[in-house]
């Protein structure tokens, strides 16, 4: 890769999930299923479900405030918001818009980045681009879904596996050497129908007809988007370790996106990377889809388990077909432990 004059790294993060929540047993009583099928094909026991007041730039604000707190910087100070979701507030302005006004980010560009459950790491990634090249200083990231109101809670093969959620991170310039070592992403637009929304855009406004047929919510060919991101996950790993000439035992931490149990396993499995070094928690939080990452990476990074110096792996795969990974060196800011 060319050289650089300046990398970028994360210089905080935060969280927000809403405090409803909706085990399998409540799922129990929706649709026909079980907590034994759900928990043995998927992993997930509960997930976190917003009110019928909170959107996706509610929970995008407080994730940002605690990222930004963490930061120790203030709103003015940010150059650009990017907002990773499939499930804006509305059609446009962008989240990322309203998210900026709220925070007070009057210096900042601020843009949505659609690309599913991958949204983190492609606003990861073009947040280290917009920072290596010099035209921004500090970007937030942020992924977050409220996907709860985009289900058919009549199809038990999707409602069970969703959940809301935010999570946020703030980058900042550092040394060419430190912080992001390699950066990844693809995409296969034939593969758009295993995940989407049909309805609802300018191919299919939503008529009588399309709201009948419930296409104005997600459907999914499971077994398809199975096959195709554990593959997705394990060339995004090898190839972004390749980039920055390490080997996966160099890894400290890997982050997957939380999607299902079993793809987690195949992947750990294919890549042959010790299961104490891979961080799950898709049991409490079901699949966020673009805010699984950086809810992961603060939980853990504040329980003290990731430490400066450490190697930290995202990857991640999406509807689209999208897929990425960001592989980075850690620094915990000053005054933290680590
Ligand atoms: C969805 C998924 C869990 C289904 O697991 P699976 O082992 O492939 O299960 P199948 O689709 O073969 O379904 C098996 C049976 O369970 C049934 N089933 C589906 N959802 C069910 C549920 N919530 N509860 C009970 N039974 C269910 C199916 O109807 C099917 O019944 P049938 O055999 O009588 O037709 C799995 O395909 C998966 O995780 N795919 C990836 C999805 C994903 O990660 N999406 C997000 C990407 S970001």
């Amino acid at each position: 890769m060319q050289k650089l004059h300046r990398g970028s790294r994360i210089i905080g993060s935060g969280h927000y999930c809403p405090e409803k929540i909706l085990s399998n047993f409540d799922l129990e009583k929706i649709v026909e299923t079980s907590d034994e099928w759900i928990r043995t094909r998927t992993g997930i026991r509960e997930r976190r479900i917003a009110n019928e007041q909170e959107a996706s730039s509610d929970l995008a604000l407080l994730a940002a405030e605690a990222a930004l707190k963490d930061a120790g910087i203030k709103a003015d100070d940010i150059d650009g918001v990017i907002v990773g979701t499939v499930t804006p507030d509305m059609q446009f302005p962008a989240t990322a818009c309203l998210v900026q006004d709220r925070l007070g980010a009057k210096n900042a560009a601020a843009f949505d980045l659609g690309a599913a459950c991958s949204g983190f790491i492609y606003g990861l990634n073009t947040a280290h681009g917009l920072i290596v090249s010099g035209q921004m200083n500090t970007v937030l990231v942020v992924g977050v879904e409220v996907l709860s109101k985009f289900l058919d809670w009549q199809d038990r093969a999707t409602c069970v596996l969703f959940g809301d959620g935010a999570g946020a991170a703030v980058l900042g310039p550092c040394d060419p050497d430190d912080g992001i070592l390699g950066t990844y992403m693809r995409s296969d637009g034939s593969l758009a129908d295993l995940l989407w929304i049909p309805a609802g855009g300018s191919r299919a406004p939503i008529s009588e007809f399309t709201y009948q047929q419930r296409e104005h919510y997600i459907k999914m060919k499971g077994d398809g988007v199975f096959k195709y991101a554990v593959r997705a996950m394990v060339d995004a790993t090898s190839i972004v370790l390749k980039q920055a000439d390490l080997d996966l035992e160099q890894v400290d931490h890997l982050i997957p996106h939380q999607a299902n149990i079993r793809i987690i396993d195949a992947v750990i499995g294919r890549l042959g990377i010790p299961e104490e070094k891979v961080v799950v928690n898709i049991d409490r939080f079901g699949n966020t889809s673009s805010a699984t990452i950086p809810i992961a990476f603060d939980e853990v990074r504040k329980s003290g388990k990731i430490k400066s110096g450490d190697i930290v792996l995202f990857v991640a795969f999406g509807g689209g077909f999208t897929w990425g990974s960001v592989l980075f060196r850690h620094t915990e800011p000053a005054g933290r432990s680590g």
